[in-house]
């Protein structure tokens, strides 16, 4: 035998080796309770003795709480565990492109695993104000009525609240497929929705080809609750690493109601003392140091920016519940829809008067700017006197052009789901309608009209940046055509 085989058995050393061990105490609804382990601490990893691992989430004086994070062949009462020695990670990095996993990094597209090198603390801290910039750069998401009088910029986290089924996920997807060519990575985080809805989303990504920008992060209804709380911190870590990469990322989460309701049944499964709502204490906290790691980055930093859209559901409208309120605390604005406009056929749904984009503005093109600065207060003077004059007042000809400009108005923030605008168009129907070219159009011409105006504006090659001369030269010519 070669002398360098040997060397192992020569170099070996009898000595006591410690490792602690602690033991299965009970199990169920994928909450595993355990006995010693004194030195575990909060979000650390454990392994089962059958291969199965789960994270600690509580400890207690007697024993301490973990999740499940898989299971193997079934951890029963007295298994053995022990210490894996390191936090939850996932794997981050370009090859999730393209891909539906789950929280873990686990494919969920009957795909091999993705080919990843590194990896992202999932619990890892927002970013200290220092790396801070400010929110600088607009993010389209081609919606007409976002776009112009609640504009979102880049690292901004903006809420996306209404009732179920008044297309809350709709908007959200409208802004992942409008990121195409843009050079943002999207993050789609779907948490407690059925198959179905999931199957559906990824459907409409594809045919946008949106998938090639985009990773879908997906806890079903049916996951293990632990799994549904940690599918926002998985999507968050990817784009986080994007982002230190100084890569422009979107993460949506659909949606946080599931979300803290999952953290919820977590916490009362582990024993933790109920407040507001049976939810426990600390819940707020959980979501702001969420979103807390939305942020843009400052160059000396790599000048990456995280924007995230919540979405968050009330019932009947409730804006003041429980989480809604917390979470428009800890956001920058919201988008408000309401289903009462929903039901009037006024889609997207979104109330402007109770929608708000606090730090959006700023980052506004400066064109876009100007040419919705009015647009706003007019809609809701409009809506307010549309409101009177139902009472059948005889109105002077100033109200009624008011009126007639503000129906002219309703109808052209219309917009079907999954047609995106560009920032020229946005500027075209903003130009066109701000300076009254659309006037002498009743409602229904002036929306056949806008095909022809984008059109006109994407021949002519225009940019945001040129005069508005121009503009309205090509503007108006069009308008003189279809005279
Ligand atoms: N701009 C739009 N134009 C036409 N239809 C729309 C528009 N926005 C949403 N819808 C339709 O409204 C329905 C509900 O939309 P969506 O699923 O986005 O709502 P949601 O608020 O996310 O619902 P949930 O609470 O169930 O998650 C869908 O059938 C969708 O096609
Ligand atoms: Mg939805």
């Amino acid at each position: 035998m070669p002398d360098s085989d040997k060397r192992p058995a020569q170099d070996y050393r009898f000595r006591v080796r410690l490792s602690e061990r602690g033991c299965v105490a009970g199990i169920g609804d994928g909450i595993v309770w355990i006995r010693g382990l004194p030195s575990a601490r909060m979000d650390e990893l454990i392994g089962f003795d059958d291969g199965s691992t789960g994270l600690v989430f509580q400890l207690g004086k007697e024993m301490l709480g973990a999740i499940l994070l898989s299971q193997r062949h079934g951890v029963t009462a007295g298994m053995s565990v022990t210490h894996i020695g390191r936090r939850l990670e996932v794997g981050v990095g370009d090859a999730l492109l393209g891909r539906v996993v789950d929280p873990l990094g686990n494919p969920l597209d009957n795909l091999p695993p993705p080919e990843l090198r590194e990896s992202y603390c999932l619990e890892a801290s927002a970013p200290p104000i220092i790396e801070r910039d400010f929110v600088n750069e607009p993010l389209y998401t081609g919606c007409k009525i976002v776009d112009s009088l609640i504009p979102i910029g880049k690292g901004q986290r903006q809420l996306i609240i209404g009732d179920d089924g008044v297309g809350k996920s709709s908007l959200a997807l409208d802004a992942v497929i409008n990121q195409r060519g843009r050079n943002v990575l999207c993050v789609m985080v779907l948490i407690g929705l059925p198959r179905s809805s999931v199957a559906g989303t990824v459907e409409a990504l594809r045919q946008a080809d949106a998938l090639d920008y985009t990773v879908v992060v997906v806890a079903e209804a049916n996951a293990l609750p632990g799994f549904r709380y940690l599918a926002p911190f998985a999507g968050c870590a990817m784009a986080e690493h994007w982002m230190r990469a100084g890569r422009d990322t979107l993460v949506v989460y659909d949606d946080l109601s599931r979300h803290a309701q999952s953290y919820r049944e977590l916490s009362l499964l582990l024993q933790r003392p109920p407040g507001r709502e049976a939810y426990p204490g600390d819940i707020f906290y959980l979501h702001s140091r969420l979103l807390e790691r939305s942020t843009v980055l400052a160059p000396e930093y790599g000048g990456g920016s995280m924007t995230a859209l919540p979405i968050i559901e009330t019932r009947l409208g409730e804006l003041s519940a429980y989480i809604p309120t917390n979470l428009i605390s800890i956001t920058d604005g919201q988008i408000y829809f309401d289903s009462k406009l929903f039901a009037a056929g006024m889609l997207p749904a979104i109330d402007i008067g109770r929608s708000v984009s606090r730090i959006g503005g700023k980052a506004q093109h400066p064109a876009i700017k100007a040419a919705s600065a009015r647009i706003r207060l007019d809609y809701l003077q409009f809506l307010d006197l549309e409101l009177f004059a139902r009472f059948g007042t005889r109105l002077d000809a100033g109200v009624e052009d008011k009126l007639r400009r503000g129906r002219l108005l309703r109808e052209l923030l219309k917009q079907d789901r999954l047609v995106p605008l560009s920032e020229q168009e946005h500027l075209a129907w903003l130009l066109a309608y701000g300076e009254g070219l659309l006037d002498k159009s009743g409602p229904e011409t002036a929306v056949a009209l806008l095909p022809r105006l984008f059109e006109a504006v994407r021949e002519a090659g225009l940019k945001l940046d040129d005069a508005k001369d121009r503009w309205m030269s090509v503007l108006q010519n069009v308008l003189a055509e279809s005279a």
